[in-house]
């Protein structure tokens, strides 16, 4: 049987280019490759309140970027996560073999339960959605960015202690993270991870930023008090900047070297910002159109939903009988 890829991205914030160079770039890379299916992930973005209009608008906008991006939805499946059912059923029954302290020791959680007046349990059992999310569909490979290896690491954990309590059942899945790109970090500051919800107009470059914003954002990053590339003496701001650059242009490591060897920082920063709006015009043009026809879009997802419920159905199925609740 042709593996099964799975991965998933939250509605929330706007879509950035760690998202695409961490996640979304490679998931058009291998998607014909395998049996692929590729989730909006709308029971994960209420972990934390989100306003209900711009959650609903924020669905069909990420919808459209998966196909702007590159994602053949004639192949792979897209799916907003609860319109399949199980997701939440096999949540519930994942839930009961995890042990808490596997959840509290999340990074994530403490970063996020952090910022939180009172944390909501879905914060907490986050995780175990998302561990549901890729077993549902015994999913092999999880192409994800740095910052969910954590997550995969514990969706293997759940996976491996239902399997031993109550015989094999799921398979194990494999993270794949891109060689680069795995995670692009924020402009303004590169000690800090490129997020969808941090703060500061220069943080981020969105995907659906104008080509002037783009521009601007990028003249700004943050570098370092060298004036010119050092290959031996890479600052963070740099590092980052050269990745973005390799990320969208494909480049080997020796062809970056032998060209931005010594480059002013001036320089660098306009060929970083005119590689990105050449892949993001394009991509933005195509969003457009697909967004013009809203009935598309819907019933892209209609059709993603129907086409991978039976697996869902099936795994939860086995796994209520595996667990031996009433399956009539
Ligand atoms: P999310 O929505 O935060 O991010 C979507 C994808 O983008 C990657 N990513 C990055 N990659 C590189 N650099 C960055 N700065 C950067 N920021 C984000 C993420 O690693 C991710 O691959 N929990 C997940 C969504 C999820 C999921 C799943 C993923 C739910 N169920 C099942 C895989 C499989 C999340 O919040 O991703």
């Amino acid at each position: 049987m042709k593996s099964r890829v799975l991965s998933g991205v939250q509605p929330t914030g706007n879509l950035h280019i760690g998202n695409y160079l961490g996640a979304i770039k490679n998931w058009v890379r291998i998607q014909h490759d395998y049996e692929s299916i590729f989730c909006i992930v709308d029971l994960h973005a209420i972990t934390v309140y989100q306003p209900p209009e711009e959650l609903r608008s924020k669905i069909l906008e990420i919808a459209g970027l998966f196909i702007a991006s590159g994602i053949d939805p004639k192949h792979s499946a897209m799916v907003v996560q609860s319109t399949v059912h199980g997701h939440a059923e096999l949540s519930w029954l994942l839930t009961c073999v995890t042990p808490i302290g596997w959840l509290e020791r999340m990074t994530q959680y403490k970063a996020k339960s952090q910022a939180q007046e009172t944390i909501g349990d879905g914060l907490l059992q986050y995780p175990v959605l998302m561990a549901a999310d890729i077993l549902i569909y015994q999913a092999g490979i999880v192409p994800v960015g740095d910052d969910q290896a954590q997550h995969l690491e514990l969706a293997r954990d759940i996976a491996q202690r239902f399997n031993s309590l109550y015989g094999d059942t799921f398979v194990m899945p494999a993270t794949s993270l891109p060689l680069v790109g795995a995670r692009v970090m924020g402009l303004d500051d590169p000690t800090k991870k490129m997020s969808k919800s941090a703060a500061g107009a220069g943080h981020a470059v969105a995907l659906l930023d104008e080509p002037g914003v783009i521009r601007k954002k990028i003249m700004r990053a943050t570098t370092d008090s060298q004036p010119a590339v050092d290959f031996a003496h890479l600052g963070e701001g740099v590092v980052n900047l050269l990745s973005i650059f390799q990320g969208f242009s494909g480049w080997s490591q020796s062809r970056m070297e032998a060209h931005f060897a010594g480059m002013r920082y001036g320089d660098l920063k306009k060929q970083v910002a005119e590689m990105v709006v050449s892949h993001l015009e394009p991509l933005q043009q195509r969003y457009r159109e697909i967004t013009s026809d809203p009935a598309y879009l819907a019933g892209v997802l209609r059709e993603g939903a129907e086409r991978v419920s039976p697996i869902a159905d099936a795994t939860v199925r086995l796994v209520k009988q595996r667990m031996g609740l009433y399956t009539p």
